[in-house]
C-alpha cells in the first residue's frame, strides 16, 4: 500500500455518464491485483476528510484507471480534473478476487460499476470464461468491448430490454445454469448491488460452486481503523463475526457472509 500524490494523466467521458479517470503511477500500476480499490481524496471544492473508494479498473504503462459515475458532491468534484492536476491517493487496498482454481470455467456477474471492478480479473484469468452483465438499461452496460477483447463471451440482461434479454442479470444466467450443455465445473465472481450479490450466492449455493463476492459498503478510513465498512461473515467455526470490507475484503466467499442481515 502506497500513498501518493499522482498526476491526472486524462479524462474522457464514457457512456452512461461515467467517466474513465487515468492517473500517472507506476507504482500503483506495479502493484494492483484484481479487485482491489484506491481511496481517493476529492479535488477541491469538495474536499473533505473523507477520501472516496474506487475499484481499479485497468493497470497498465505505469497507469492506473478508474471508472466512476458522478452521483454526488465527491465524485461530481473530480469531473472537473484534467490532464496535469494531481490527486492524493492510497492504495492499493483491500483484498481482491483470487484467481479462478485450476480447470474452472469462470462466470463473472457485474451490475453498474462492478462490471469495471471485474476487469483485472477477466484480463488475469488462465482462459476466458462467461460474463454477465446486468443494467437497468443500454447505457448502464459497460466495457462490453474490452471483456469480448479478452475473449470473454458477454452475456447481456436490461430491465427495460433496451439491450440483451429483458431483466434482472438473472435471467440469463438462470437460463444458463439450467442448460445441460454449459461447461463445468465452474466458479463465480462478482461485483454490483448487494441484492445482485445474494443472489449470485444462492445460485451457488444451488450449483455447489464457489463464488467471490465484492461487496459495496460506505467507507471512512479505508485502511481499517474507523470500522465503519463492518459487514458479519462467518468465522470458519461457524461463528458470525464482524469483519471491515475495506480490510478483509472488498472480495469474501460469498459462502461465508451473514446474507440475512442483506436488504
Ligand atoms: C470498494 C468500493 C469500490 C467502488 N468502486 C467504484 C467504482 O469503480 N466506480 C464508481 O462509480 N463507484 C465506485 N464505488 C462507489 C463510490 O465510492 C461512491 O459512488 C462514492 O463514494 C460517492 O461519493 P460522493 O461524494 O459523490 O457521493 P456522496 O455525496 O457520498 O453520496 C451521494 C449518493 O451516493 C450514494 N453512495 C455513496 N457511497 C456509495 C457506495 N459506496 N455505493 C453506492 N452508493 C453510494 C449515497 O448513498 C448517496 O445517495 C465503490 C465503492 C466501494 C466501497
Ligand atoms: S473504512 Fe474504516 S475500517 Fe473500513
Amino acid at each position: 500500500m502506497i500513498i501518493e500524490d499522482a498526476a491526472v494523466a486524462g479524462q474522457e467521458r464514457r457512456a452512461g455518464g461515467y467517466y474513465l479517470l487515468s492517473l500517472r503511477s507506476p507504482k500503483l500500476a506495479a502493484l494492483a491485483r484484481p479487485g482491489q480499490f484506491l481511496h481517493v481524496r476529492l479535488p477541491a471544492p469538495a474536499d473533505t476528510l473523507l477520501r472516496r473508494p474506487f475499484s481499479i479498473f485497468q493497470a497498465a504503462e505505469g497507469e492506473v484507471r478508474i471508472l466512476y459515475k458522478p452521483v454526488g458532491r465527491g465524485t461530481h468534484s473530480m469531473t472537473a480534473l484534467q490532464a496535469g492536476d494531481v490527486l492524493s491517493v492510497i492504495g492499493p487496498l483491500g483484498n481482491g478476487f483470487p484467481p479462478p482454481a485450476p480447470g474452472v470455467h469462470p462466470v463473472l456477474v457485474a451490475g453498474g460499476y462492478g462490471m469495471a471492478a471485474l476487469y483485472l480479473l477477466a484480463a488475469s484469468a488462465p482462459r476466458p470464461g462467461t460474463a454477465f452483465f446486468g443494467g437497468a438499461g443500454a447505457a448502464d452496460i459497460l466495457c462490453v468491448p474490452e471483456f469480448e477483447a479478452l475473449g470473454w463471451k458477454v452475456i447481456i440482461a436490461t430491465e427495460d430490454g433496451s439491450l440483451g434479454a429483458r431483466g434482472r442479470v438473472t435471467t440469463p444466467l438462470d437460463a444458463w445454469l439450467s442448460a445441460s450443455a454449459r461447461p463445468r465445473p465452474i466458479e463465480f465472481f462478482a461485483c454490483g448491488p448487494n441484492g445482485m450479490l445474494k443472489a449470485v450466492a444462492e445460485r451457488a449455493a444451488a450449483a455447489g460452486a464457489r463464488a467471490w463476492v465484492s461487496m459495496d459498503r460506505s467507507m471512512g478510513c479505508g485502511v481499517g481503523a474507523c470500522l465503519t465498512c463492518v459487514q458479519r461473515v462467518r468465522a470458519p467455526n461457524g461463528e458470525a463475526v464482524w469483519a471491515r470490507v475495506c480490510k478483509e475484503g472488498p472480495v469474501f466467499e460469498a459462502g461465508s457472509v451473514v446474507w440475512e442481515e442483506i436488504e
